[in-house]
């Protein structure tokens, strides 16, 4: 096998792979859902569901591509030739070309709001903000020229020495945050909300959404954990790798909960998720806040926007090197000609979906507006999709001797057999059914 870019270190490969799955789905999906589907109880089903069922999908995607050491389709090809199974790879290629176009255009607007941090300048609403054309292109196009300078980077000295620095700056700044927001008068009610446990609250909803988060935040189903994995040292023990993404997200999503929540309530608002959160609700809160103290208020939107920033920032990149290294490894393209092409593709298409709140309004796919339409089939098709594939090509496909020469590192590190026995009937039988239920649940 070719001499490959490895991320150089356990630290950094961790660190990338935390660095995809902290996201902006930690940041505005996660806390709501947790204090609308019963605080404590919503927590821990999904860490129940986390360890049961996307823990496992996550070992299953790394195996792929540690054992192929090659990107998506290139593992397909190695592990399966000339098989149906290329299209596994064609799929994991497609899906986060499709996500990087709408979630650019997020992270485009958390830039924005970040210089506004500066002067406490926000615009009058979100909605105002993102209706004009060249403010939300341009805050587009300039997130995604610094991702893609990330990733133009490489592997070791690009997106991995990033995500080395970016990941423990994340922690201080939300963990400072959440004591910030938890020392605030009448915050109370916002712990009560996320940790009370009500499980009078919990529903077949409550199942599904928590095992979608867990699924969407840990950036699993397209393609991310097969390419990051080809990076990961021989050495590398899959299990730690694999435990450590999963612990530091929910940490993340918890500490986040803690930054956004008691402020909200503190400022007694009622709570919502998504871009309404972060862009309407927040900014109206930091805005009051400053008018006692001016400094301070400014203080706190600089660093929650920073946060949100490098947040959206890691998770992009990952997005972004699964096309890049499909074209340098099988097209024999450069590195910074193959980020070139993606950048200017996925641009394109992202500029549309920017415009689609703006001049492009009317036009409408199937009642749904080009941004919604690429998060919703994303979402809810081609995640569990991809993630299916996944698990169904390492249980069922590749050789029992294999899987186990994956956890072992060629036999060099000893498990207790039952753990083996565990996690496969959790590949094989566990993570397909679940993930077939959660996507048939889309259509009840
Ligand atoms: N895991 C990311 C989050 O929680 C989501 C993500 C989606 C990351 C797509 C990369 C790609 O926000």
């Amino acid at each position: 096998m070719e001499n490959k870019e490895q991320f150089g270190s356990r630290f950094a490969a961790i660190a990338a792979m935390a660095g995809s799955a902290i996201g902006l789905g930690n940041i505005w999906r996660f806390p709501y859902m947790v204090g609308e589907y019963g605080g404590a109880a919503f927590i821990f089903i999904y860490i129940i569901s986390s360890f049961l069922l996307s823990v496992p999908i996550f070992f299953a995607e790394f195996i792929i591509g540690r054992r192929s050491g090659a990107n998506c389709l290139g593992a397909m090809r190695r592990l399966a030739p000339r098989s149906r199974w290329r299209l596994l790879g064609i799929l994991c290629i497609l899906t986060p070309s499709i996500i990087l176009s709408y979630y650019a255009v997020v992270g485009g607007w958390s830039f924005s709001y970040l210089l506004r941090a500066f002067t406490l300048d926000f615009p009058e609403s979100f909605g105002s903000f993102t209706a004009s054309p060249w403010q939300s292109v341009t805050a587009f196009a300039i997130y995604m020229a610094i991702s893609c300078i990330i990733v133009a980077g490489g592997v070791k000295k690009g997106i991995g020495r990033f995500s080395k620095l970016a990941i423990p700056v994340l922690f201080v700044l939300i963990v400072v945050l959440a004591i910030y927001s938890v020392c605030l008068p009448g915050s109370s009610a916002g712990v009560e909300y996320l940790v009370k446990p009500d499980w009078s609250k919990v529903t077949t909803r409550t199942f599904v959404n928590a095992i979608g988060q867990s699924f969407y935040s840990i950036s699993l189903g397209m393609g991310i954990i097969i390419t990051y994995a080809s990076y990961v040292s021989k050495k590398e023990n899959i299990i730690l790798s694999g435990t450590g993404t999963a612990i530091s997200d929910l940490f993340f999503a918890l500490i986040a909960g803690f930054a956004i929540m008691p402020a909200v309530f503190a400022a007694g608002i009622e709570p919502g998720s998504g871009p309404g959160l972060i862009f309407d609700t927040l900014p109206f809160i930091f805005t009051s806040m400053s008018e006692s103290a001016p400094l301070l208020g400014k203080l706190v939107a600089i660093i929650f926007f920073l946060a949100v920033a490098i947040a959206a920032l890691t998770s992009s990149v990952s997005l972004i090197e699964v096309p890049v290294a499909w074209l340098t490894e099988e097209k024999g393209f450069k590195r910074g000609k193959a980020t070139l092409l993606v950048f200017l593709v996925t641009g394109t298409i992202g500029a549309l979906c920017a415009l689609g709140f703006g001049p492009l309004a009317g036009v409408k796919i199937f009642g749904h507006s080009l941004f919604e339409c690429f998060d919703l089939l994303s979402c809810n098709v081609l995640l569990p999709l991809g993630g299916l594939l996944c698990v169904l090509f390492v249980g069922w496909k590749m050789k029992p001797e294999n899987f186990r020469d994956e956890f072992t590192n060629g036999g060099s590190l000893k498990f207790n057999e039952k753990i083996f026995g565990v996690i496969r009937f959790l590949i094989r039988y566990v993570a397909p059914i679940a993930v077939i239920l959660i996507f048939l649940s889309n259509f009840i």
